[in-house]
Formats: structure tokens, C-alpha cells, sequence
């Protein structure tokens, strides 16, 4: 196979190919009204169901700081740790953008520094995109990967890096200035080179005002249904996580209690003698 055939995106299996998402046809879908959806995933086996679900795009995101590694903040997760579960999630999808969030203090220290690490994301691990949290701060940087052929996600409106700056994770873009700084930084990013923008816990009418000036597609989370494309951390959609419920995150199912239940009826098992049974055993 010639490399412009692989670059066509077809990746053929047994029976039919799959055409793999791109930041290319994620574009296309803003142009053709057609909705993004986006999950977060940390690991190859729910990286696997969610791309075989049909999922376009899955984010490596550094809420694995929270959701893996049991911190409080993102704050402490570094880019290797993002290298190892990028490279898991890879393994896993055949279709799906897979995008690799870059971690704080991996992209803020120069535009160089930057450029190193998005490399080693797209290199090393596999990522076929990266996303960084900020506005105007960070677009030199934008540039820079850009002009490299790495492509970016941009992030604005609650950044969760940036909470020992700001203190709280309450709405952001919720007074005029705010919405119009946000408004400038997200027509910057967009010139810089972003390929989309993640707009995270803002008004919906300021979503909304974004998104119409902007030709790249935004994802929102917390940003009302105005955006071109959705995202959640995955175990919030499918309730694992039961300690953490602002309004934007819908539940479609229970999962922390059935699993509960599952281990307790297995524990059960064991202790009345029933789990083996001989047909469980040789
Ligand atoms: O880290 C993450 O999971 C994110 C998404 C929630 C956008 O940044």
C-alpha cells in the first residue's frame, strides 16, 4: 500500500474498510450540520467498545488524574502518563480521532518545549492530535505545531489547569468582559491554526455566539446544545463515577451500582460454596 493510501484514511479489514475520522472530516461534519460526538477514554478495552459504538472522536483527556489516578486536581499528571494511556487507547480504535490532551507545565513553558512534547505525543503514543487548555497565551504555540502538521484542539471557558489560579470550578464567560475575552481568544486560536475548540462549562447563548463565528467546530461540555459536537468523561455518561454530578453530565446508565452488585452477588458465590460449579470446573 502507497502512504497517500493510508493517508485516504481506509484501513481495510476482513469483510469491509473503516474510514477513520480525521480533524479533516471533522470539519467537514461542522460544514455539513453534522453533530460531533465525543467521549473521554483512558484504556484499550473501553477505548474498543466506544469506537465500535461509533463514537467520532475519543480524548485522552488528564481527567484520568481524577478518574485513573484518584487525585483531586489534574495538576499532577505528567506527560508520560498521558504517553502510556494514549498509546492503550490507540491499540483500541480503528475509527475514532484519538486525542491526546497534553498536560499542565507540558506546553506553558515556551512554544518550543510545547512543540517537543506534542511531538512525542503524536510519535510515541500514537495520537493523531493534541489539545491544550487557554486563549491568547498559548496560540504562538498553536502555531508552531500547526505549521509542523500537529494538529490541535483548543480549550476555553473552565480549564481545570488553571484552578489554583482561579480558585473554583464555577461557569466561566458568565460577565460581558469574560465573554468577550473568551469570544477574541477562541477567533485567535482559530487563526493560529486550531483545528477545533472545546468550550467547557460557559453560558449557552455565549456557545453559540462562538461557534456561528467560527468555521472550525466547537465540542462543548457544559456549553449547551448550540456546539457543533459534545464531549463527556466517560465514566460520567455511564455513571461509574457517582461523586461527581454537575447539570451538564446525563447518566445513561448506573454502572457504579450494578457493579456493586455484581461483586457482592460474586462474593456471595464464593462464600456459599456455589461459585465454582462442576460445569465451571475441569
Ligand atoms: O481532560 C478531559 O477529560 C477534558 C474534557 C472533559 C474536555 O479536558
Amino acid at each position: 500500500m502507497e502512504n497517500s493510501d493510508r493517508n485516504d484514511a481506509d484501513r481495510h479489514t476482513h469483510s469491509s474498510p473503516i474510514r477513520r475520522v480525521t480533524t479533516r472530516s471533522v470539519q467537514e461534519m461542522k460544514k455539513q450540520g453534522k453533530r460531533i460526538s465525543c467521549l473521554t477514554a483512558y484504556d484499550a478495552l473501553i477505548a474498543r467498545i466506544l469506537d465500535e459504538a461509533g463514537i467520532d472522536v475519543i480524548l485522552v483527556g488528564d481527567s484520568l488524574g481524577n478518574i485513573v489516578q484518584g487525585h483531586e486536581t489534574t495538576i499532577p499528571v505528567t506527560l508520560d502518563d498521558i504517553i502510556y494511556h494514549t498509546k492503550a487507547v490507540v491499540r483500541g480504535v480503528q475509527r475514532a480521532l484519538v486525542i491526546a490532551d497534553m498536560p499542565f507545565m507540558s506546553y506553558q513553558v515556551s512554544p518550543e518545549e510545547a512543540f517537543r512534547n506534542a511531538g512525542r505525543l503524536m510519535k510515541e503514543a500514537g495520537a493523531s492530535a493534541v489539545k491544550i487548555e487557554g486563549g491568547h497565551r498559548v496560540c504562538e504555540a498553536v502555531r508552531r505545531m500547526t505549521e509542523a502538521g500537529i494538529p490541535v484542539m483548543a480549550h476555553l471557558g473552565l480549564t481545570p489547569q488553571s484552578i489554583n489560579q482561579f480558585g473554583s470550578y464555577r461557569p466561566r464567560g458568565q460577565n460581558q468582559q469574560e465573554a468577550e475575552e473568551m469570544l477574541k481568544d477562541a477567533k485567535e486560536l482559530e487563526k493560529a491554526g486550531a483545528f477545533a475548540l472545546v468550550l467547557e462549562k460557559i453560558p449557552m447563548n455565549l456557545a453559540q455566539e462562538i461557534t456561528k463565528s467560527l468555521t472550525i467546530p466547537t465540542i462543548g461540555i457544559g456549553a449547551g446544545p448550540h456546539c457543533d459536537g459534545q464531549i463527556l468523561v466517560y465514566t460520567d455518561m455511564i455513571g461509574l463515577t457517582i461523586d461527581f454530578s454537575p447539570r451538564f453530565v446525563r447518566r445513561y446508565d448506573n454502572l457504579h451500582q450494578r457493579v456493586n452488585d455484581s461483586v457482592s452477588r460474586y462474593i456471595q458465590d464464593i462464600q456459599s460454596g456455589h461459585f465454582p460449579n462442576q460445569s465451571e470446573s475441569y
